[in-house]
């Protein structure tokens, strides 16, 4: 059993009805400041860790984020108080590789101290360009273009499963030493909402999740101070898509040393847990809070067409320098590697 699991079996215990949400599992098992996968700190992302990502393919990710914040800086009409903003900035890896590039103000919003201390040691050298909030709503009113890539699919989410007649919960029990599942109600009128809107002809014993603090978070997006462009990248579906009758028992994984299964509720604390994102559904949150929608379309398609200057830059060139960012632009953009999977949502905000 690890600590966190011991954890919850306490919290299960003192709790109300002797269960937990999944979402309040999925936030233990992620955030918890000791013994949650990204509470103590940074951990390694890429080969020697348990997962990549677009900013661990390499530096060109960030070089291309660099040259589209300067295309929207002259689009906005080159504002000289324009900055960048980062959200799930992890180790600052992707505000280096975009500090290199573009000499441009960076704001970092940062709500765990242990990963504000990482950030400032990597990017000491960039620090006087560099500033930390510890929330969205703290940052400057200023004309911004702000990326995040890979946050909302590490949202905790409530499980769902559809019983035939109706949608039921799935909470978290105990079971001897381990935790297992059991169905009820919804836990709140806001899910109750979102379930509304599901299909329901899915089939008995279907599951699949849904992310409310995704959908929180796109409200506050929009609320925050600053005006300009939002990029969000990350991996999902549309709404058909994810709930398709096919994908009959959703898309929560949980991912240790490049392994991923369903077995969400073992070694937690140990391995990351993660969902696709609805994106059908951030759009429509996002455009109800007066944003606009500028672009949604397959990351390939997107970093394809971005990379195409850089590419003809590279041509007749043949230094292990070019091949990397060639083999950086094949990951980054090819259907059967990130090009296909992961997406990008841009929008414009006031
Ligand atoms: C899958 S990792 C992605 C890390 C990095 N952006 C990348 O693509 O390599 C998810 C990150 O989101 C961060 N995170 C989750 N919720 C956050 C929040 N509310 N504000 C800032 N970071 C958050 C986690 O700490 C973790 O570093």
């Amino acid at each position: 059993m690890t600590t966190l699991t011991s954890i919850l079996h306490d919290k299960i215990s003192a709790s109300f009805s002797s269960r937990l949400t999944f979402a309040e599992v999925m936030d233990q098992a992620l955030y918890h400041p000791e013994y949650g996968y990204y509470g103590p700190g940074p951990r390694r992302i890429g080969r020697s860790g348990d997962f990549y990502t677009a900013v661990s393919v390499g530096p060109l990710y960030g070089r291309l984020l660099g040259k589209l914040a300067l295309e929207l800086k002259a689009e906005m009409g080159s504002p000289a108080d324009f900055v960048i903003i980062e959200q799930a900035a992890h180790d600052g890896q992707l505000a280096e590789d975009i500090l290199a590039a573009v000499d441009v103000p960076y704001f970092i919003v940062e709500p765990n101290p242990r990963y504000e201390d990482a950030q400032r040691q990597r990017l000491a050298h960039f620090e006087e360009r560099v500033r930390w909030v510890a929330s969205l709503a703290d940052l400057p009113a200023v004309p911004a273009f702000y990326v995040c890539n890979e946050l909302p699919d590490a949202m905790p989410v409530h499980l769902v499963r559809w019983d035939g007649a109706a949608w039921q919960e799935l909470y978290v029990q105990r079971e001897g030493d381990g935790l297992g599942f059991i169905p009820g109600p919804p836990s709140s009128e806001k899910l109750a909402a979102e379930l509304k809107r599901l299909p329901v002809d899915l089939g008995e014993g279907y599951t699949t999740e849904v992310n409310l603090a995704a959908l929180d978070w796109m409200a506050e997006l929009a609320a925050a101070p600053f005006c300009g462009a939002v990029y969000v990248a990350d991996y999902g579906f549309d709404e058909a898509e994810l709930y398709s009758p096919e994908r009959k028992t959703g898309t929560l994984r949980r991912y240790k040393g490049h392994q991923t299964d369903d077995r969400v509720l073992e070694d937690l604390g140990e391995c990351d847990l993660t969902t696709h994102v609805n994106f059908t559904r951030l759009i429509e949150v996002a455009e109800s809070a007066g944003m606009k929608l500028r672009t949604y379309e397959l990351q390939g398609r997107f970093l394809g067409k971005l990379g195409l200057s850089v590419l003809a830059g590279l041509e007749g060139k043949t230094d292990t320098n070019t091949q990397a960012l060639l083999r950086q632009y094949h990951s980054l953009t090819h259907p059967a590697f990130m090009g296909r999977l992961f997406r990008v949502l841009m929008l414009y905000k006031r």
